[in-house]
């Protein structure tokens, strides 16, 4: 029995955090066992190797090692977290994952998609995610409901100018999404709260529906087999 694997991704302020608590609340009342995590970090040793990075000591290594942190980072989070959960058929629920690493770390970087794509498969092997909600929110909504967050303020030009920036990373979720359409949904993330949770709920119960559906149909094979 393997479980499934989804993963959250968008935007800073698109909402991630907000559904997958209401998500893991509907899953849990399902009788499902959840695992919540998040990305970056998730694992002792995914969280010592963030504080290389952030601590700048990585610097000095180049983009390309850098790159290949963040991949140790993820394998160790794989290791010790997504991957046991999953094979105790338990629902992981991600805070951002690989399509973060592609939006964040590789859109205006000099490192080639040749490296992004063997860092990809060297340590998401055996675990893809099973489904990818991308929450979807203008840029401008999505820095005001960060920006409320911190405690509010006027916006200032450097924050004017991120948005050019959060603009072409929403486009790079939702070129992502057009790339796998079996994998990634996009869910409008600017309706209210619970509009979005009820859309995301019904997503992924369909998906455990089909799951279920396709495990049964698979036994029933395996007993025709045996006869
Ligand atoms: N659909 C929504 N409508 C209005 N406000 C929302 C909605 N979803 C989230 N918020 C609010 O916006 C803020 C940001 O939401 P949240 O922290 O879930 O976003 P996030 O995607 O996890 O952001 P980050 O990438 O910065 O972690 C929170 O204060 C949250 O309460
Ligand atoms: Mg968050």
């Amino acid at each position: 029995m393997t479980g499934m694997f989804i993963t959250f991704e968008g935007g800073e302020g698109s909402g991630k955090t907000t559904q997958i608590v209401r998500l893991a609340e509907h899953l849990r009342r399902a009788g499902h066992n959840v695992v919540t995590t998040r990305e970056p970090g998730g694992s002792p040793g995914a969280d010592a190797i963030r504080h290389v990075i952030l601590s700048g000591a990585a610097e000095a290594l180049g983009p390309e090692m850098e790159a290949i942190l963040f991949a140790a980072a993820r394998a160790d989070h794989i290791a010790l977290v997504i991957g046991p959960a999953l094979a105790r058929g338990d629902i992981v629920l991600c805070d951002r994952f690989h399509d973060s690493t592609r939006v964040y770390q590789f859109l205006d970087s000099p490192l080639d998609r040749g490296l992004m794509q063997r860092l990809e498969r060297s340590t998401l092997d055996d675990v893809y995610p099973d489904l990818t909600l991308i929450l979807d929110v203008p840029a401008d909504l999505g820095a005001a409901r960060a920006r409320e967050r911190r405690g509010g303020g006027e916006i200032d030009r450097f924050e004017k100018e991120a948005e050019t920036l959060h603009e072409r990373r929403r486009q790079a979720f939702l070129k992502i999404a057009e790339e796998e359409p079996e994998r990634c949904i996009v869910v409008d993330g600017a309706q209210p709260i619970d509009t979005v949770a009820a859309e995301i709920a019904e997503i992924v119960d369909d998906r455990l529906d089909a799951a279920r559906f396709e495990a049964v149909g698979q036994s029933l094979d395996a007993s025709r087999l045996v006869r």
